[in-house]
């Protein structure tokens, strides 16, 4: 049954409401929402939402609307239980054979690879966190063995109600709401003014818990007019597009049952000649698969939604929550002009006029649209020439472009007579706060690479890893791979400036995240196709790229090199952040200053 196009209009999500003066308490629950236009019946997902209000639970959730340098305290609750208490299994198929949060097994998480398991079916542990945010304390970041299940009435015995790694942050917390399901966290919102997102991060779980709906904008806003855009020539303060028109779209691709239920495959049950709703990369057994890409496009929680927009100037805050689409977005109409003024960061150092925003999952692009040149009753689709499959690198050249009736298309804009003129400033004449380039320091040559999985069964496919890299020793001598498990390998001091060097040696595209800092991209470089060392000129970012970043796209066969300075002391991870990835072995802890563990 075909699903019909731009029939729901677009949700914005309204604010988070606070539990006290920068306070919340917010819980993870089970919901039913109308993704899908009518006929299909409301879908059953998993949503943050406002502990004590259950009409605000909404997937993606309410926006935590903060303020640069007013820190806020969260109250995670874990709530996926049911009326009675009782834990409510996961939606979706979790393979128990990955190195997961694994409550059953405690003294057991290592793969097991048995021939035929099925999936886990007890009580689903959660950790949230927000993506983007610098300067947190290791303790609030949400590390993905720092979980906790949910208070249910039900727990089975033996079963760990918290994550093997929930101690050794919880000692360090040092005072708020700690207790059965639940954990505070601490947010500085000490960085520019930017737009981050929150999700859940539990090791070996995220791609299905994000995808069950766990995500939600965190806006760090400034009153302060020199975090601000100026106009050239009289330095004025800029306007920008505010308030109706300045929206956040969470972009994802999604895949439904019939009865409207949410599809992630199972690669048990997949096969070649496999025909939708999930189009796939390949099937790997038991359960776990490589990739997800959907075959919907669901924005702020609708398929396809409209948005009635006034011919002038909107502030749209991209955000790709796609589990491993790359999106490459393009309005239909040339008449839209699509400036990006800002990244993951905040403001880039100078508007950049575009024709595609390229966003690999986690990236965000601050744009300024201008409607104005359109002509009042016009519908203009914005459309996405990303793949259906994994991204090369490279925008133009991607061979296998998304399917023009389906995933092609995104939403639509429909446009109206500006009720009043738009007053705000023309984006050729902003002109951005300053951002002072990081010295050089150490440079860390890191790999992603293509590997086994730990086990060391041949039936196991391959898998992509992390490793650590010597260039002197050139491949495949210098190549160490890094299991989630291993030993720490990154560990900086607190005040160090380093050079990540990411040498993507697969045949893919990975969008590369660290935590708890901000990075500037320096250059790529072609790496040489026998040894892997570097070779040729390097290329500086794209115009978009120049501002701070927090998750970079890292084509293959090329060295892609990030600048960061870690301040906080303790203990994080960085990961590629197509979640199928992050789920199986392609994230890794780091730690800032002496180990303490
Ligand atoms: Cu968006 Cu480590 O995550
Ligand atoms: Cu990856």
């Amino acid at each position: 049954s075909r699903i019909d196009k731009f029939v729901l209009p677009l949700a914005i999500p309204a604010a988070m409401p606070r539990s006290g003066p920068n306070a919340y308490r917010i819980a993870a629950r089970e919901h039913m929402q109308q993704i899908l236009p009518p006929p299909f019946r409301p879908t059953r997902v998993w949503s943050y939402g406002p502990e004590g209000d259950p009409a605000r639970f909404v997937s993606p959730a309410c926006t935590i609307e903060a303020t640069r340098g007013t820190p806020v305290e969260v109250t995670w609750i874990n709530d996926l239980v049911g009326p009675d208490r009782r834990f409510r299994p996961h939606l979706l198929p979790v393979d128990p054979t990955l190195h997961w949060a694994n409550p059953g097994g405690r003294r057991d998480t290592r793969p097991t690879f048995d021939k035929t398991p099925g999936p886990y079916t007890g009580p689903v542990p959660l950790v949230p966190h927000v993506h983007g945010m610098a300067e947190v304390e290791d303790w609030s970041d949400g590390y993905p063995e720092a979980w906790v299940l949910p208070d249910a009435a039900d727990l089975p015995e033996g079963f760990a109600p918290v994550g093997t790694w929930y101690d050794f942050f919880w000692t360090k917390a040092g005072g708020g709401d700690w207790g059965p399901g639940r954990m505070t966290f601490r947010y500085p919102n000490s960085q520019r003014p930017s737009t981050l997102w929150f999700h859940d991060h539990t090791l070996g779980i995220t791609r299905l818990n994000v995808y069950a709906g766990l995500a939600g904008f965190w806006l760090i806003r400034s009153d302060d007019p020199a975090d601000h855009p100026t106009v050239a020539g009289s330095g004025a303060a800029a306007v920008l597009p505010a308030d109706t028109h300045d929206i956040p779209l969470a972009i994802q691709d999604r895949a439904f049952n019939t009865d409207g239920s949410l599809y992630y495959p199972d690669s048990r049950k997949l096969f070649d000649d496999y025909a939708g709703p999930y189009i796939p990369a390949s099937a790997v057994p038991p359960i776990w698969v490589p990739e997800f890409f959907g075959d919907c496009m669901v924005v702020n929680g609708r398929t396809w939604p409209y948005c009635t927009v006034e011919a002038r100037r909107y502030r749209l805050r991209i955000l790709n929550a796609c589990n491993s689409r790359v999106l490459v977005l393009r309005f239909a109409d040339p008449a839209v002009e699509v400036w990006q003024i800002g990244s993951e960061g905040g403001y880039l150092v100078a508007p950049v006029k575009l024709r595609d925003v390229v966003l690999a999952p986690a990236e965000r692009a601050d744009l300024v649209v201008d409607f104005s040149r359109v002509a009042p009753g016009a519908r203009v689709v914005l459309r996405n020439r990303g793949p259906d499959a994994p991204y090369k690198g490279d925008a133009e050249d991607d061979e296998a472009r998304a399917d023009p009736r389906s995933t092609g298309q995104v939403m639509q804009f429909r446009v109206v007579r500006p009720t009043s003129p738009d007053p705000t400033t023309p984006p050729a004449r902003l002109v951005m706060p300053a951002i002072a380039p990081l010295a050089a320091g150490r440079e860390r040559a890191l790999a992603l690479v293509e590997a086994m999985t730990p086990s060391g069964k041949d039936e196991v496919p391959h898998e992509v890893a992390l490793a650590t890299f010597d260039p002197a020793r050139g491949r495949p001598d210098g190549v160490t791979v890094t299991h989630w498990g291993d030993p720490i390998s990154e560990n900086p001091a607190p005040g160090d400036t380093e050079t990540w060097a990411f040498h993507n040696f697969t045949a893919d595209a990975h969008p590369m995240h660290v935590h708890d800092v901000l990075f500037q991209v320096v250059d790529r470089q072609e790496l040489d196709e026998k040894n892997g060392r570097p070779k040729g000129r390097a290329r500086p970012p794209r115009p978009e790229e120049t501002g701070w970043k927090d998750t970079v796209i890292a084509p293959p066969g090329q060295v892609t090199r990030v600048r960061m300075r870690f301040a906080k002391a303790g203990r994080f991870v960085w990961h590629c952040h197509m979640v199928e990835h992050e789920d199986n072995e392609m994230m890794r802890p780091f730690r800032v200053g002496p180990e303490q563990d």
